[in-house]
């Protein structure tokens, strides 16, 4: 439930938040020339939030805290900035003080974790100045804004459960019945985007130069999963999860191997790395079963840290805007 309040005239605050996600399916492509990867993913967004707050300024800035803030990157190169840069050029906002925005970034959502903090981070500003300056572009105009940004941000505007084409960029909702509750085991460090997928790469080429797989060819959407999310039975969903760069993240941290076999242990319905990982994601019975394998993967080691959440749960939305 999101709860707006809204002041009368022009507000000189507004604060947004984000969902992470997970990718119930993420089916790999070849590399293209532009150095990306076709994909045909299931998009999930779990009940983890980072919070933007847009303030007025008359230059742009960022701040960060909380999980992981100091290995964010300030200054242009943060995706937030990059968002509210992005929002004002195409909203022709030009001048001292037009597009300036004070950027702060609560972070619950852990870094280079596989659950797409960064991208979420660019969505909450989209968002957020988008109401600041009541500029009133449409969830599908601040996708394709988001699309140049990354290819996970469309998606953490939207929310919910989605199939990604393209980069991941290019989404339709998914039918999807039932709440689905996960145990999320952080890694010890943070896992490069760009290197999980050139491991993936190299991985394959070895695989394919010794006779034991065929070259990748285009992904395809898992009938069996999309049937199990319209059936909304998570003991269905759990087995036909899948990632094609769970081997090249298992490859980079060995020690996820352990953590997805005891959770396993404790009775996880599906466990595999999220996205790029190294977060491991647990699908589990029921609300009470998510916060055992949690408790029970923090406490033996397995992981840096354990959390539930569940989901779907909408994308990008303004909670607060105050003058
Ligand atoms: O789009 P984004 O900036 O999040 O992607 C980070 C990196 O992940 C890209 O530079 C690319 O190396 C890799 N990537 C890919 N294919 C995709 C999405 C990302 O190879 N579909």
């Amino acid at each position: 439930m999101t709860h707006v309040t809204q002041v009368d005239g022009p507000t000189d605050s507004v604060t947004a938040r984000v969902p992470a996600k997970v990718n119930l399916q993420l089916s790999v492509g070849p590399l293209r020339e532009d150095g990306y990867h076709d994909l045909v993913t299931v998009f999930h967004a779990v009940s983890l939030f980072d919070e933007v707050t847009v303030t007025r300024a008359d230059r742009t800035s960022v701040l960060v805290t909380g999980e992981g803030g100091p290995a964010v990157p300030l200054g242009p190169a943060n995706l937030a900035v990059r968002a509210a840069v992005a929002l004002a050029r195409a909203t022709g906002r030009r001048g001292r003080g037009a597009g300036g925005v004070k950027i702060e970034i609560r972070k619950r959502i852990p870094v280079a974790a596989g659950l797409a903090g960064g991208s979420a981070d660019a969505a909450a500003t989209l968002v957020a100045c988008n109401d600041l300056w009541q500029v009133g572009l449409s969830q599908a105009e601040l996708c394709e804004i988001g699309a140049d940004l990354g290819s996970d941000v469309p998606f953490a505007v939207v929310g919910g459960i989605a199939v990604g084409r393209g980069r991941g960029d290019v989404l339709t909702p998914a039918l999807a019945a039932g709440n689905y509750h996960w145990a999320l085991a952080f890694g010890q460090a943070g896992l490069s985007t760009a290197e999980v997928y050139a491991t993936c790469d190299r991985l394959r080429a070895r695989a394919t130069a010794a006779g034991n797989r065929a070259p990748a060819g285009e992904p395809t959407l898992s009938t069996p999963l999309m049937a199990a999310l319209r059936a909304g039975d998570p003991a269905q969903v759990g087995p036909l999860l899948s990632n094609d760069l769970q081997p090249a993240a298992l490859s980079m941290q060995p020690e996820l191997r352990r953590a997805l076999a005891e959770g396993r242990d404790y009775g996880a319905l599906g466990a595999i790395v999220s996205g790029s990982g190294p977060t491991c994601a647990f699908l589990a019975k029921g609300a009470a079963h998510a916060r055992d394998i949690a408790v029970a993967l923090t406490s033996s080691g397995a992981c840096r840290a354990a959390t539930r959440a569940s989901g779907p749960v909408p994308g990008a939305s303004v909670v607060k805007a105050g003058a």
